[in-house]
């Protein structure tokens, strides 16, 4: 699920001392902060560099390393389109050419409505039904361009409904 909480250093503080005592601590917080803001603030990097007792640097190295972590807000849905070997197999690459053109949105990125963000994923366990894509959370599989555009259009049905 997409975080939804606006950015407050407080809270993001509190996440932080909840989960420093955990061993290799900087990676589960870093998911905690993404999943309660949606993002990795840039404000969060000195708190997380001084709690921990690091640079800036390495927690700026840490978070570009890892492709999951966002540094902006997220749409207000999340597309993952699975890249992998089956789903490639299956055509995974016209209907992504399929999906940025008609979205006008590259992977990574964001429509300028703020409706969705494009992310590839590696494998979503749906190997025999690719291409597969997920939206929401919701599992899709034999993903043609058609239906699709059906599953977006449904997805933004879905924000008023009648
Ligand atoms: S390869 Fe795409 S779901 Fe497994």
């Amino acid at each position: 699920m997409n975080g939804r909480a606006e950015w407050n250093a407080q809270r993001a503080q509190a996440i932080i001392d909840g989960n420093r005592h955990l061993r290799g601590a900087l990676l589960p917080i870093l998911h905690a902060l993404q999943e309660e803001f949606g993002c990795i603030d840039e404000a969060a990097v000195p708190m997380l560099a001084r709690s921990m007792n690091l640079s800036r640097a390495d927690v700026h190295g840490v978070i570009s390393f890892y492709h999951d972590f966002r540094r902006e807000r997220p749409g207000r849905h999340t597309i993952k389109v699975c890249r992998a070997e089956a789903c490639q197999a299956s055509g995974c690459d016209s209907l992504i050419g399929h999906i940025e053109r008609s979205l006008g949105v590259e992977m990574h990125g964001t429509t300028d409505d703020g409706a969705f963000t494009l992310e590839p994923v590696f494998c979503l366990g749906n190997c025999a039904l690719g291409p597969a894509a997920m939206i929401d959370g919701d599992l899709h599989g034999r993903v043609t361009p058609a239906r699709f555009d059906a599953l977006v259009a449904e997805t933004l049905a879905s924000e008023n409904p009648q």
